[in-house]
């Protein structure tokens, strides 16, 4: 066995699921009386995935892990890591109820992680751990979010629905993970949840001051431990909240740098980073796992070598700033057309359907309820509550 310091580990395959609806953000645009170009250039998004009621968190991840199981074998498969920061059950882990649903070995341990928007990246670290201890182990790790905001608050237009799947190994096909990583972690009340609350708090514009804070004192941290320098990553994917906040903190980063890069350079620079989240909007811990797929899928130059940095950030707040080297062939494990097919195949719901499924909920009184299908997709659906005992249908 090699010394655990000699072992790559990294990204062996990766893949996604995004809800079954989808709004065009000039319907939200109408409604809180704003220019369309508010959303579509001053926040930079174009549309937001909506989940329908038979839609969660859980179904939304097992879609993404079951594709990563259609693809690969799985039994060296020991942990899976379900990172998200809406689960389901105050004490069940919704990796448990994922594991049952895509029928994973029960000879696995299954956990969930929580720190907002960070915790899938926390979860990568981990899973290298794990890997790196025991080179003969894989690791699923799974980032999975609906991020919902009050109707009419500023954080409406960044919500959105999705899940982002890795298998984490040491025969990454994808990308192969640096050392070191630079870490942050500040106290702040920027962005959170309460548990009576279904909905997000934020003071947005703070929110925006915590990032760009937590990103240059995780560059601090990462330079200081010998990272890369600037000049020799290839772009950057960062935590996306809405696709503006990446040019926001791309701008901050060469300005650390002393770099001369134009807004004009960054936008260029950022686009393949940013088209999937353009159309699916936040999914918190997913976003920046997003960005990565959407810079394998779209970027015209061959991206074999490259080192790719990535900033994560969790508000609350922790960051992590880390780098990866994309593997050569990598081209041969990705599928534009499949990402895009899940996009386009969404259904447009219009302000009163997406108003109604923002407003759905389920008993929280122990009576029992059915859940119509309505815009399910992935094979996944929440069929019901029995007694608060969630229920699940495969429908593949
Ligand atoms: P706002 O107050 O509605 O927007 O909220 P604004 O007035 O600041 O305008 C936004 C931008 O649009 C501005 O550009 C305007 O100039 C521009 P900027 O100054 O930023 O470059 N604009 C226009 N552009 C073109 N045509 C027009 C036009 N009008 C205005 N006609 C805010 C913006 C981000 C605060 C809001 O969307 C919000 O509260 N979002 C939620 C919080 C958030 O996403 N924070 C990001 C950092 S925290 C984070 O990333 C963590 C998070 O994901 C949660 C987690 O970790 O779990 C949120």
């Amino acid at each position: 066995m090699p010394m655990p310091e000699s072992v790559t580990v990294g990204i062996e395959d990766i893949a996604f699921s995004t809800a079954g609806s989808v709004i065009d953000l000039s319907v939200i645009a109408d409604a809180h009386g704003v220019p369309h170009d508010k959303f579509y250039v001053g926040i930079g998004q174009n549309q937001m995935s909506v989940a329908g009621p038979d839609e969660d968190p859980v179904t939304l991840a097992a879609a993404a892990v079951d594709e990563i199981k259609q693809r690969n074998d799985l039994t060296a498969v020991r942990t899976l890591l379900l990172a998200t920061e809406s689960g389901v059950d105050q004490s069940k882990s919704a990796g448990v109820f994922v594991h049952g649903l895509v029928g994973l070995h029960p000879n696995v341990r299954v956990l969930e992680l929580k720190q907002a928007c960070y915790s899938a990246t926390g979860a990568l670290m981990l899973a290298r751990s794990l890997v790196t201890s025991d080179p003969s182990e894989k690791v699923l790790v799974v980032a999975t979010d609906i991020a919902k905001y009050d109707i009419g608050s500023s954080g409406e237009p960044t919500q959105g629905a999705g899940a982002v799947a890795m298998l984490i190994s040491t025969t990454p096909r994808i990308l192969a993970l640096d050392r070191p990583t630079g870490v942050y972690t500040d106290d702040v009340m920027d962005f959170w949840r309460p548990n009576h609350r279904k909905t997000a708090l934020v003071d947005g514009k703070f929110s925006i001051e915590a990032y760009l804070r937590a990103l240059s004192e995780s560059w601090e941290d990462y330079s200081a431990r010998g990272g890369r320098p600037y000049s020799e990553l290839t772009t950057v994917c960062f935590h996306q909240p809405f696709t503006k906040m990446a040019n926001k903190a791309h701008r901050h980063l060469a300005e650390i740098n002393s770099s001369r890069q134009t807004g004009e350079e960054i936008a260029t620079l950022l686009d393949p980073t940013q088209i999937y989240n353009r159309r699916i909007g936040n999914t918190y811990t997913a976003s920046m796992y997003f960005s990565l797929i959407s810079l394998l899928e779209n970027s015209e130059k061959d991206l074999d070598g490259a080192h790719v940095g990535f900033f994560s950030y969790g508000s609350g707040s922790v960051g992590e700033f880390w780098s990866a080297t994309i593997q050569p062939g990598y081209r041969n494990y990705i599928s534009r057309e499949n990402s895009v097919r899940k996009l386009d195949c969404r259904t447009e719901v219009g302000y009163l359907e997406y108003l109604d499924f923002h407003q759905h909920g389920l008993p929280e009184n122990g009576s029992s309820a059915e859940v119509e299908r309505k815009t399910s997709s992935g094979g996944f659906r929440l069929s019901g509550i029995d007694s608060d005992r969630r229920r699940y249908e495969n429908f593949i």
